[in-house]
């Protein structure tokens, strides 16, 4: 129970397929108390209310993009805990011109602006409400997930690419600052690529998926697996690590060729 007495706050459990899903689960496993959040939407969308019963964990509306629902979000948060928390895991991305088929070299610079503004500048805003209302505990840890196409080009990925590429930049400038003066860790997981509603969405998932399996010495990380790294990063063995995009992959981010390629 490398959880135990520590208290944290979940965004992004849309349903059992999610990433933060099952890192909720294993948050009550390692005997954490959590709340959970998600934008408005989610919850006729989603099964996430199911979650919240089953976890017995409080369940409050959030949507990321809006400064106002993040202060409610973490006010609510810290009245039901009786003060600070330990950790918190932003666990969002879309990106509309993916949903809406446009292609990468005729993107809708509206869309592009909703993507930057869910998927990334949401972990700035947040992070803000976090520092302002000194919402964490020190030794506290700050966590988001990325996908290695903020280091690669990936045609049908879009203009995530560069979401994820702010995503971890914020995850750097602002945890020198949450490090500095308030002895908090910020980083940011890559993930292999992961079956889910977000991940789905993009065009030739199943390619992504087949593509960097064979590519990854040990295979694609699963969610459960990612779950447990998210744990080990909000526990306090990994105290000292901050600013890291650190790449939870199967080996994919470090492997030039394979052997399945050359057979
Ligand atoms: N699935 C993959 O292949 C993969 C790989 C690497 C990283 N990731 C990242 O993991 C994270 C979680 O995604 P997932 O794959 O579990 O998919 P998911 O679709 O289950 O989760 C995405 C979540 O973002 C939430 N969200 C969207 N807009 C929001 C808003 N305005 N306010 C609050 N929440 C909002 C959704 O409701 C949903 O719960 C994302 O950052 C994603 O980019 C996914």
């Amino acid at each position: 129970m490398i959880l135990k007495g520590k208290k944290g706050l979940i965004f992004g459990a849309l349903n059992d397929q999610s990433i933060a899903w099952q890192v909720a689960e294993q948050c009550i496993a390692e005997g954490a108390e959590i709340v959970l959040t998600n934008a408005p939407v989610a919850f006729r969308l989603g099964t996430v209310k199911t979650l919240s019963t089953q976890l017995n964990s409080p369940l409050i509306a959030a949507d990321a993009t809006k400064v106002e629902d993040l202060e409610q979000l973490v006010t609510q948060t810290m009245a039901h805990f009786g003060g600070k928390f330990d950790f918190v895991l932003h666990s969002i991305g879309m990106s509309l011109n993916i949903r809406k088929n446009k292609p990468y070299t005729d993107l809708d610079y509206g869309y592009m602006q909703q993507s930057f503004d869910i998927s990334a500048i949401s972990f700035h805003k947040l992070m803000k409400v976090l520092y302002e209302k000194d919402a964490v505990n020190e030794w506290g840890s700050i966590l988001a997930l990325s996908y290695i196409g903020a280091q690669r080009a990936f045609p049908h990925y879009h203009e995530m690419s560069e979401a994820k590429a702010l995503l971890e930049s914020f995850a750097r400038s602002f945890g020198y600052h949450f490090g500095k003066d308030k002895k908090i860790r910020v980083n940011t997981i890559s993930q292999s690529p992961t079956a889910t509603t977000a991940g789905t969405g993009i065009t030739g998932f199943d390619k992504f998926l087949e593509h960097s399996a064979k590519m990854s010495p040990l295979g694609n990380a699963p969610a459960l697996d990612c779950a447990k790294y998210c744990i080990s990063l909000f526990s306090d063995y990994t105290r000292y690590v901050t600013m890291q995009n650190l790449f939870h992959d199967g080996g994919f981010s470090t492997t030039g060729m394979s052997l399945e390629f050359m057979e």
